[in-house]
């Protein structure tokens, strides 16, 4: 497979399930037929104060610019099909005081693009440093933040969504009733008026999880970065961890579906795309990237096999899509870091 779609130009490389191609991903996503995609999940350049290494917008200019790439996404959408938007927070420039950045976002995708907000997640970063530093910790005026907003848009009402699929183990109270169950709980009404009935004590495999995702962005031991060190590339400096999509992919598609990251950077997204059994493209602007995304596919290499394969990689001079196919993939999900979805 080397094009999804004969409308795209060719990939940069692809694997057995999926396509990354370098390119400004608004143009890209214009090339995309409608109607294909079951998946968007991605992580914007954020409209943070400071300048990070890959770019940024004026605030307000920013919401405009992030929602035309929403007109595109819900064109290439199927019905059932959902868009989860990764949006951290920011502060104004020099005073204490927040952006509104990701809530006016939030509104112009429903009330002008179009999308349902299905559900509002928030991940919960414990590893995130304090910043600003400014205001967290030179003045003490404010607390660290910790949490950034994961907007899960809809196309439909009715996005094809399986909790089941994302189930957390029981808590240590529900493991007691489960094994007991009778001893431990009588059916009887709760003060709220909710009934709790002898259902509570079914095994259903696991607990609901809430919208609290609770997963540190911690990784230093991965293939991808001992690979990066190896060829000599710097490692995207705001990856997301491979659960955060893990959970999206497993909760709202199943095998086969097409999943797209319009903001791949290191294309965390593809890789675990790549692992459940789901068709990926990726999109990134910036070559270095797409390069170093390419070395998540190679794990299973050896050291002179990565950098010669790598060596042949020179993205925007070759016309021949690298092709990464043939690899098998060591990585092994129940070793994320899952946090406490
Ligand atoms: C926050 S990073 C994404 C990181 C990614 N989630 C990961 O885990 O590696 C955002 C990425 O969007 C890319 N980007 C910015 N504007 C773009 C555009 N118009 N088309 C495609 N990619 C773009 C940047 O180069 C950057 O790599």
């Amino acid at each position: 497979m080397t094009t999804l779609f004969q409308t795209l130009p060719q990939p940069a490389y692809f694997t057995r399930n999926g396509a990354c191609y370098l390119g400004d991903s608004l143009k890209l996503l214009r090339r995309l037929p409608g109607d294909c995609v079951d998946l968007v999940v991605t992580s914007p350049p954020f409209a943070l104060l400071r300048q990070k290494a890959y770019g940024n917008r004026d605030q307000e200019e920013y919401v405009t610019w992030l929602c035309a790439f929403g007109n595109e996404i819900r064109r290439v959408l199927r019905d059932t099909g959902s868009f989860v938007l990764d949006l951290g927070g920011a502060y104004q420039r020099g005073v204490p005081v927040r952006s509104l950045h990701q809530y006016r976002v939030l509104l112009k995708m429903c009330d002008e693009v179009g999308f349902y907000l299905a559900e509002e997640f928030f991940w919960y970063n414990p590893a995130k440093l304090p910043s600003p530093i400014e205001w967290v910790n030179k003045r003490k005026l404010r607390a660290k933040d910790a949490v950034n907003t994961l907007w899960w848009f809809s196309k439909s009402e009715w996005p094809k969504a399986d909790v089941r699929q994302v189930l957390v183990p029981y808590s240590e109270r529900m493991k007691t009733l489960l094994r007991n169950p009778e001893a431990f709980y009588r059916p009887k009404n709760r003060p709220s008026g909710h009934g709790i009935s002898s259902g509570f004590g079914t095994d259903n495999g696991g607990a609901i999880p809430s919208n609290l995702l609770r997963i540190p962005n911690t990784e230093s031991s991965s293939s991808y970065l001992r690979l990066c060190k190896l060829v000599g590339v710097k490692p995207h400096p705001a990856r997301f961890p491979a659960a955060l999509p893990e959970f999206f992919i497993r909760f709202l598609t199943t095998e086969q579906d097409l999943v797209l990251d319009i903001f791949a950077g290191s294309n965390t997204t593809g890789y675990v795309a790549e692992q459940l059994g789901r068709k990926w493209i990726a999109l990134e602007l910036d070559a270095s990237y797409v390069a170093g995304s390419a070395l998540r596919f190679m794990e299973s290499l050896s050291e002179r096999d990565v950098t010669r394969m790598f060596a042949s990689f020179a993205i925007g001079s070759r016309n021949e899509p690298v092709d990464l196919s043939g690899l098998p993939t060591l990585f092994d999900l129940a070793k994320v870091e899952r946090g406490t979805w």
